[in-house]
């Protein structure tokens, strides 16, 4: 399992390495901006997210690969913007000075914006997509879309935004932190399985419900991290969330409840995977560790 995993991982690094511009062709800050965002550094969780599912349910993983890319840069575009001075403030990202302390915040939010869109290209010109019922193809496009756009990722940054300072409700917590967190991850699982032209029925249900569990269990531990990790494993700086007012599980119901709910959520998705038998153990096994993380 771990081997699979390492294997998995080593797989998304090379795709991302090759997909990105090249440092050396204009304009070449940008290019490189972009480069340093995404290469380097992070858990991959959501690449092997697709790997996971993708192949649980037979896909090739040559098919998988423009998926992961595109996820993940995804990924790094929302940290850098989210790192910037107008959104959370950081200077530390991946254990490394963020995105915007090194090329500079104009520059930070153009490698951004060309990162989302170099996401999307990736996902529609992929050669080895061609070989998909048309109907996945769009399906997998409109997922990305939505997994960061209003009702995603984008949306739940600006719940994140207008709630710093303000006391939210559990519901309008959760509500925040799946979509700022959960959806790309809940994205990440259904681009796996459109790729093995899985689209609906038990096994496509079974996965969404993982997926949204899982969403959710991922970012309450990250705020459960920022309480309890140190900035050295972390990568990021801790106690940041506190030092801003922000709204997160352990601030409104404590760091137990917290921890509680986590294994909860986590519990839940395992439950989900039920249907899919032997092939889920590469599934549960990044459920596990999302708790398990960074301790
Ligand atoms: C951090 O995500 C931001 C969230 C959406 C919770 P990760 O914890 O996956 O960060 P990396 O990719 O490993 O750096
Ligand atoms: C980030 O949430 C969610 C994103 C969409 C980037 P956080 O602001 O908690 O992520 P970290 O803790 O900075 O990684
Ligand atoms: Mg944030
Ligand atoms: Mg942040
Ligand atoms: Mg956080």
């Amino acid at each position: 399992m771990q081997v699979q995993l390492e294997s998995f991982g080593r797989r998304a690094e090379a795709a991302l390495t090759a997909a990105l511009p090249d440092a050396n062709q204009p304009p070449e800050r940008m290019h490189e901006a972009m480069r340093y965002a995404v290469l380097g550094g992070g858990k991959r969780m959501r690449p092997l997210l697709v790997y996971a599912a993708g192949s649980a349910l037979g896909a090739p993983l040559q098919r998988l690969d423009a998926s992961a890319c595109a996820v993940e840069i995804i990924h790094a575009y929302s940290l850098v913007h989210d790192d910037l001075p107008a959104m959370d403030d950081d200077d530390l990202r991946r254990g490394k000075p963020t995105c915007h302390r090194v090329y500079g915040e104009a520059m930070a939010i153009l490698a951004g914006d060309a990162l989302q869109a170099l996401a999307f290209e990736l996902l529609a010109a992929d050669p080895a997509l061609t070989e998909i019922d048309p109907i996945c193809r769009i399906k997998m496009l409109q997922t990305l879309a939505a997994a960061c756009g209003p009702a995603g990722m984008a949306g739940g940054q600006a719940f994140d935004l207008e709630a710093v300072g303000k006391v939210l409700s559990l519901a309008e917590l959760e509500r925040m932190h799946r979509y700022k967190t959960g959806a790309l991850i809940l994205g990440s699982v259904q681009l796996g399985a459109l790729s093995a032209e899985v689209r609906s029925g038990e096994l496509w249900l079974a996965l969404e419900r993982y997926g949204l569990e899982l969403g959710l269990a991922f970012q309450i531990q990250d705020d459960i991290l920022d309480v309890l990790a140190s900035t050295e494993t972390l990568g990021k700086q801790q106690g940041a969330d506190q030092a801003r007012g922000k709204p997160t599980y352990p601030a409104l119901i404590g760091l137990e409840r917290s921890q509680q709910l986590a294994k909860e959520h986590m519990n839940a998705a395992i439950d989900a995977l039920r249907p899919l038998g032997a092939d889920g153990a590469i599934l549960e096994a990044l459920a596990r560790f999302t708790i398990e993380r960074g301790h």
